[in-house]
């Protein structure tokens, strides 16, 4: 079975940054190929791995209820909404990628969810890393998209604030019984050693600090200039020392 890396924390914390680095780091290590899913509606994990998705499961979706009259004779929807989720990955040499994108109009995603839950299922089993790319809140870790998660990695910028948010991600774990084996926080952006009151609400959280990056000027330059995070190079610092924990959030 696959293992299921995915982030959570609040909005430009550096979850797709975290995302894309771990994909990087598991084709360096030949766990290929990666599942890569982009599961925040707006979504940016194609750019920061250089793949440009041709459609994703939103559009899909949207196209299959236009043609619904018109599903051939003896398939079921399911199966024809699989044969759609096949589509809609993009493949490359080391990474697979599947953009979730978003529902037409208002109204809430359960539809989209409901896909996702049952491709993720049936797709974990083909390949040995699976890592999904959240947006930003709470709400997705509340409509359960993934049965199991290995590796929860709560994302936070250097404040106690942030650190406080971050407990209370964690909490909505416990209180949702969500099925996850491993839970970190990785501390992002951080000017120099982490303040002593940031480390004191880190440990009311319940979380372990798996790490603390410092701000990167080489990767905030190549991501304002629209160059792939995967492209930076082994020698950058966020990359290196990630590299360093990625070995216990992988598993
Ligand atoms: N360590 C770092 N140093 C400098 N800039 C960083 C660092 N980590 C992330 N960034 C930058 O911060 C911005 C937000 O990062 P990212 O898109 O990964 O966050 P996110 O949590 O996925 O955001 P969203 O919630 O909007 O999806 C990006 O411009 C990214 O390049
Ligand atoms: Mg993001």
């Amino acid at each position: 079975m696959s293992k299921l890396i995915a982030s959570a924390g609040k909005g430009g914390t550096g979850k797709s940054t975290l995302a894309a680095l771990t994909i990087k780091y598991l084709v360096s290590q030949g766990k290929t190929p990666v599942f890569a899913v982009d599961a925040d509606p707006n979504y940016t994990l194609g750019d920061a791995l250089g793949i440009a998705a041709e459609t994703n499961i939103g559009l899909l979706r949207e196209e299959f209820m236009d043609e619904r009259a018109t599903i051939p004779a003896g398939m079921s929807k399911n199966a024809l909404l699989e044969r759609q989720m096949q589509a809609a990955v993009q493949e490359t040499k080391d990474i697979d990628l599947l953009v979730m994108g978003r529902q037409e109009g208002p109204g809430c995603y359960c539809a989209l969810n409901d896909v996702l839950r049952n491709f993720l299922d049936m797709a974990t089993g083909s390949y040995p890393y699976v890592v999904v790319d959240n947006e930003a809140g709470m709400e997705h870790l509340s409509r359960r998209t993934t049965r199991r998660i290995d590796s929860l990695v709560v994302v936070a910028e250097h404040s106690v604030k942030a650190a406080r948010a971050a407990g209370r991600i964690n909490q909505l774990v416990d209180e949702l019984k969500l099925d996850v084996d491993r839970r970190f926080l990785l501390l992002n952006k951080v000017p120099g050693e982490p303040a002593p009151e940031v480390l004191a609400e880190i440990e009311n959280s319940g979380l372990e600090l798996i790490q603390a990056l410092p701000y990167d000027e080489e990767l905030a330059r190549a991501d304002a200039e629209g160059r792939p995070i995967v492209e930076l190079p082994a020698s950058n610092p966020t990359y290196d020392s990630l590299a360093g924990v990625l070995p216990r959030i992988v598993g």
